[in-house]
């Protein structure tokens, strides 16, 4: 659904139009392949449902006798001065009451004990299924987006369980039982008093009709927001360096006000609809007392059936606001269920055959044969060739933008081939399992990554069971000892979120820490852009001499000091190998390799 942000002109910029943030569901109010689906999460718990069901039933057909109770008390009781037949019907009346609180308070409870546990394994699965996408997808879309994905629409999902449900049974029920109780006690009153349904009918439908737009809008616009805030949260460096805290204010504004006035509306909607039925309800109400009246005084109609009557009718239009509502329910559960599916239908771009084994402990070799790649349309590398023996360390060069990055990208397989092959140890890499293809790998990414916890967490990362010893191991190995120990808490250090309170020279000495503390056979440091002081990088390489020793290398350096020593230098230009060689042969040729080093 396609709509633009206003007036405000504040759309444009890296965070432009609001379609990236909706995703284009039917909007049907009932759709039986999504509620197929998903009742698939409810079976598990058949029996509490069935339970539930049964305790909504006994609980409406309660809700139907307290009437009935009250008309005979008046109608056999007192108008026949009959005290025994008074407490017994009164005794009757308390044991409904208490039934009606007992079952309705067991229904309530299980239906959010179900709910609760219906959303919180739907939750489960989104998340592994989110973690099972390859880097393909998440590119593709808006943090904020699948995080509303997961919680609202997985929530609301849920209030359609535990409410909806509770609605569409027990209020069907209720109505049916008091127009049939209504019409057995007096078919004349009943029609009468039901003289006002067409006129509710006919608000309910125009009601319907405008609500459900109303909400489709602000669901529509609360994933704006969400998908806003994230974005202005995660740039906020960015918003703050250049001033633009202002416009990136003006645009949340606008994202905010437009959800804001989309709630209003469909509220507003609501506070129309609701008292028109309260006023329906007494203009019924009146029909009874008018005409109830009018038949006791004429002698045709017990006063018990009249207050019966009061009763029923009184109980007779909140079923139909419920039942109303419920319209918009379903439909943002539908519409809910739809995205939440289609997230778990999204098949990973990188799959593993069928017939894909557990990687062996591996040798090391790597070879791209004819490789050529494209992200998205663009094609980015072009029939690459590349061998890297066992033990080898290739070292990958080129300007920016060369595709470095995206060769190992192809060799972690975070995304496929389009063309070619990537074998390693003489296996097609799609013929080995991801994960035990990963778990021989190590990577140290461009952009180093630490996680919230501390530093030691952090390095124990990719092999959590490692003792202390063995993680002050791999610091020394990294060169990352001296300033670890620096810190006042040593590796017991707090990283905040992403590795922001620590430089990004030595996020990447703890990154560095990280894989070689996961001792893997092949591994592809991607160095972070002239991001080290010549002193860290002393250290970087240093540490790299220890942690090369015996593994399969790929070195993407941005500093060519740092791969002097490489077996093979591979220089990249616009996604094509354009020289290849040792770092003498590679000057003497005085091509793009020479001209790097120059700069
Ligand atoms: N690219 C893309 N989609 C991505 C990542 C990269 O389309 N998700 C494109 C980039 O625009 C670039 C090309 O792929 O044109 C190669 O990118 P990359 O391999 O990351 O380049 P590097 O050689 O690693 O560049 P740098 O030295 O800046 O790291
Ligand atoms: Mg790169």
């Amino acid at each position: 659904m396609g709509f633009s942000i206003g007036t405000t002109g504040a759309g444009l910029g890296p965070r432009g139009a609001l379609d990236r943030f909706s995703d284009k569901v039917e909007g049907k109010v009932f759709n039986l392949e999504v509620v197929l689906r998903l009742l698939i999460y409810v079976r598990p718990y058949w029996f509490q449902m069935t339970v539930s069901v049964l305790l909504l039933l006994i609980s409406s057909a309660l809700v139907l006798t307290i009437p009935y109770l009250v008309k005979i008390a008046i109608d056999q009781s007192i108008a026949q001065h009959d005290l025994d037949s008074l407490s017994r019907v009164t005794m009757w009346m308390l044991g409904a009451f208490s039934g009606l609180y007992l079952t309705s308070l067991g229904q309530q409870y299980l239906l959010s004990w179900i709910g609760q546990r219906v959303l919180a394994n739907l939750r489960n699965e989104m998340f592994r299924h989110l973690q099972s996408l390859s880097l393909g997808y998440h590119d593709t879309r808006i943090v904020g987006v699948t995080l509303s994905r997961v919680i609202s629409d997985v929530a609301v999902i849920n209030e359609l369980l535990a409410e909806g449900l509770v609605t569409l049974v027990g209020d069907t029920l209720l109505l049916i039982g008091i127009v049939v109780t209504m019409l057995s006690m007096s078919p004349r009153l009943a029609l009468l008093t039901f003289s006002v349904l067409p006129l509710m009918l006919l608000v309910t439908i125009l009601f319907a009709r405008r609500a459900t737009a109303a909400f489709r809008q602000t669901r529509a616009r609360i994933a704006a927001v969400v998908g806003d805030l994230a974005e202005g949260l995660s740039g906020i460096r960015v918003i703050q360096a250049f001033a633009q805290e202002d416009a990136s204010r003006t645009q949340f504004d606008a994202v905010n006000r437009e959800n804001r006035d989309a709630y209003i509306e469909a509220m507003s909607l609501s506070y129309i609809f609701l008292p028109s039925v309260e006023f329906l309800g007494m203009v019924a109400t009146a029909i009874v007392l008018l005409f109830g009246g009018l038949f006791v005084i004429r002698g045709s109609l017990t006063i018990g059936v009249v207050v019966a009557f009061l009763a029923y009718v009184s109980r007779f239009f909140q079923p139909i606001q419920e039942l109303s509502q419920l319209y918009t329910t379903m439909q943002a559960a539908m519409a809910g269920g739809e995205r939440v599916l289609n997230l778990l239908d999204t098949v990973p771009d990188v799959l593993d055959s069928p017939d894909a084994i557990e990687c062996p402990p591996i040798a090391g070799r790597i070879e791209l044969k004819n490789v050529s790649f494209a992200y998205l349309s663009e094609p980015v590398l072009h029939n690459i060739n590349l061998v890297i023996e066992a033990g080898q360390t290739v070292a990958l060069v080129g300007p920016t933008g060369a595709g470095k990055t995206s060769i190992a990208n192809l060799v972690a397989r975070f995304y496929e081939a389009a063309e070619g092959a990537v074998l390693i140890d003489d296996h097609n890499i799609k013929q080995i399992r991801q994960h035990s293809l990963r778990s021989q790998m190590g990577l140290v990414p461009q952009d180093p990554f630490l996680f919230s916890g501390t530093i030691a967490d952090n390095i124990r990362f990719g092999r959590p069971e490692a003792n202390d010893n063995q993680v002050k191991e791999a610091a020394d190995l990294a060169n990352a000892l001296e300033f670890i120990e620096a810190k006042p808490n040593g590796f017991q250090t707090e990283i905040l979120e992403g590795g922001v309170n620590l430089s990004l020279g030595q996020r990447q000495l703890v990154c560095i820490a990280r894989a070689v503390l996961a001792d893997p056979r092949i591994l592809i440091l991607d160095e972070a852009t002239a991001s080290v002081d010549t002193m860290t990088e002393v250290l970087i390489q240093e540490a790299l001499v220890q942690l090369l020793r015996g593994r399969t290398a790929i070195i993407i350096a941005h500093r060519l000091s740092t791969i002097q020593h490489a077996d093979q230098i591979c220089v990249l230009d616009s996604g094509s190998i354009v020289e290849m060689g040792k770092h003498e042969e590679l000057l003497a040729r005085k091509g793009l390799y020479y001209t790097l080093h120059a700069s």
